[in-house]
């Protein structure tokens, strides 16, 4: 449950998208309205009167328009109805658009939960019985469903073809997608609604109203092709997708998709023209945070004829073992054949590099650094550089343009590994890099833990203040800290405690000589990045204790704030309290997280 309503202070937010704000807000975001829209559905709904100042000749064309947008919605209604009708009930919509349907396998739930439908093979069949059912020409004209010369002879743009109705997030039919039944080659084999008051190509996805929930539920959303691999997929119970309908992925449609899930899985067809799609669009996407995957099918397959030709289970697992992250994936397609041609290879790498540096998620980002400097056979502090390079260059195109910015890449953090448990993915990115702030706290604990901070209090003490009963999650860092913290409340000296024959643990010993012989690097993207100058660690023990022990509290932080957003998204809706407890936690957490960036210069989301 990304989403909390405060009654009492008549505001929401949604942790998910980051929108927030009152009850109109509300409105205008999910409906997609403007405010004086949104004030006449809440008037409607509750019955308020308003009275409007007409004087104005704006407000006057805004209520035109408003009327005008009514009336659409009302007559694509109207539209979905009669071909659906016209599909179940009529002869030629059964002998024709239903067993077309049936023979495409496609089930009586499907064709409801989609409202398929059929128009007839005639000039005015739906035109004549919308005006005689009272509906206006005009208005089915400009909802796309009726043409005409000049207001003569008005005809049906849809013929002889199946319907496709597409949903706003509300449920409303806004548009329609029609197929052609004929093998007629001449005609399109898609035809789709043209922009109307109420539809604006690409900013709908076909079958997110149907997908919505589901998306949300399983924090994933399949993107496909068509209208059919959509109905092919939910019919077989992977009902979390949704289709960008053979247009070009657009900012409106990756930005609806990112209202419930930052994962999208494309699956496309495993021919050139499906792999160019999949690398196509994409940029998008990463620039929106969002995690992209891929899949690619059999050569000449799409989702629905794959899902035809074998079992849910075997899909799944087709899915599962040929599921590939998307910037892996991008890398293998550019460097394929590039080993003897460093000309295109460096071009490839260029191209991995930019859409790398399109990620604003530090840590997922420095995670595919290094993965992808393996793949390519470069250093990863290469790899970082040009990174960073792009970045750069995209913040001062950003600049320019107004937009924030975020922050660069850091190389390793200034302290060494002992090398944590094989982590693969994010999770493991992660963990590496609280282990390695865990063991600089240790470090600076043992190095300097005698030393005076001021008149009562040694660097000992200012460090466990400062870390203030948290529990390591290395086990074996945990396990020292909670030595020394033993050690120091039997009054064991100093020495002692920096010495590792002291301990008997083996693990302890041994992580004890670690440390000590660990040389104490920073490093230079350190100080070109964050104007730091270095000076001799010995000389600046205290802003070594002090950086040190607010990098692992800023550490703590971030991951704890996952860890809320996590807990706030599993919530059910009627855990409110515990929602708003979680949410409170969060904005306390943001200040200090704030305060230690600023203080390291770092550029933080
Ligand atoms: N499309 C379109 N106009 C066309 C062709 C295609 O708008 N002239 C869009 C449709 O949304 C279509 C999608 O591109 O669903 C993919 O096209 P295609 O793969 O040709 O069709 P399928 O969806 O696979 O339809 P079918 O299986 O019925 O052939
Ligand atoms: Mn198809």
């Amino acid at each position: 449950m990304l989403f909390v309503v405060s009654p009492a202070k008549n505001i929401y937010k949604c942790f998910g998208c980051g929108a927030a704000g009152d009850s109109i807000k509300f409105l205008m975001e999910h409906e997609g309205i403007n405010y004086p829209e949104a004030l006449r559905f809440l008037a409607e709904k509750y019955r308020i009167e308003i009275i409007e100042d007409l004087s104005d000749y704006d407000q006057e064309e805004s209520k035109l328009r408003q009327s005008e947008k009514d009336s659409v919605f009302i007559v694509m209604k109207y539209a979905a109805q009669f071909f659906q009708d016209n599909l179940l009930q009529s002869k030629e919509g059964k002998s024709v658009g239903l067993s077309y349907i049936k023979h495409r396998g496609f089930n009586d739930k499907t064709i409801q939960d989609f409202q398929l439908g059929y128009a007839s093979d005639s000039f005015n069949h739906f035109t004549e019985t919308a005006l005689e059912a009272g509906y206006q020409a005009e208005i089915l004209e400009s909802a796309g469903l009726v043409r005409s010369k000049d207001g003569n002879n008005p005809y049906d743009f849809f013929r002889a073809r199946l319907m496709f109705p597409i949903n706003n997030l509300s449920g409303k039919v806004v548009a329609f997608g029609g197929r052609i039944l004929s093998n007629n080659t001449k005609q399109a084999k898609y035809i789709n609604t043209p922009e109307t008051p109420i539809y604006t190509k690409g900013n709908l996805l076909y079958g997110i109203y149907q997908a919505k929930d589901a998306i949300r539920k399983q924090d994933a959303c399949y993107l496909v092709e068509g209208y059919t691999d959509v109905l092919a997929l939910y019919q077989a119970g992977i009902t979390n997708v949704v289709a960008s309908s053979g247009t070009a992925l657009t900012k409106e449609q990756v930005k609806l998709i990112s209202r419930f899930t930052r994962n999208i899985i494309l699956i496309y067809d495993g021919d050139q023209a499906g792999i160019n799609a999949a690398l196509r669009g994409v940029d998008i996407m990463l620039e929106q945070d969002m995690k992209v995957e891929v899949i690619l099918l059999p050569n000449g397959a799409d989702p629905d004829s794959f899902v035809s030709e074998n079992s849910i289970d075997e899909t799944l697992e087709y899915f599962q073992n040929n599921k590939k992250d998307f910037i892996f994936f991008k890398a293998d397609v550019l460097l394929k054949g590039t080993q003897d041609d460093p000309v295109r290879k460096s071009q490839a790498v260029k191209d991995i590099v930019d859409s790398i540096a399109l990620i604003n998620d530090q840590i997922l980002r420095a995670f595919y650094t290094r993965e992808c400097s393996k793949i390519v056979d470069l250093s990863e502090d290469i790899l970082i550089t040009e990174v960073n390079k792009a970045i750069i260059k995209s913040h001062q195109q950003k600049a320019r343009s107004g937009s924030p910015v975020t922050g660069y890449q850091e190389r390793n953090p200034g302290v060494t590994n002992i090398e944590p448990e094989k982590q693969v993915g994010v999770e493991g990115v992660r963990k590496k890099s609280v282990y390695a702030q865990e063991k600089g706290v240790l470090r600076v604990m043992l190095i300097y833990g005698d030393k005076q901070v001021d008149d009562s209090m040694t660097a000992m003490d200012f460090i466990l203040s400062q870390i203030n009963g948290i529990e390591f999650e290395h086990p074996v860092y945990n396990k020292l800290l909670k030595a020394i913290i033993q050690a120091l409340n039997d009054n064991v000296d100093f020495e002692q405690i920096q010495d590792e024959n002291y301990y008997e643990d083996e693990e302890i010993k041994k992580l004890i000589i670690d440390i000590k012989m660990s040389p104490y690097e920073l490093s230079p993207n350190w100080e070109k990045f964050h104007n730091i100058i270095i000076k001799d660690p010995e000389k600046t023990w205290e802003d070594d204790i002090f950086s040190t022990v607010n990098r692992y509290i800023l550490h703590r932080i971030k991951g704890r704030l996952v860890e809320i957003d996590k807990k706030i998204k599993a919530l059910s809706p009627d855990q409110f309290d515990e929602c708003i407890k979680l949410m409170e936690e969060k904005v306390l957490l943001q200040n200090p997280k704030i305060d230690i960036a600023k203080k390291f210069g770092t550029i933080i989301l």
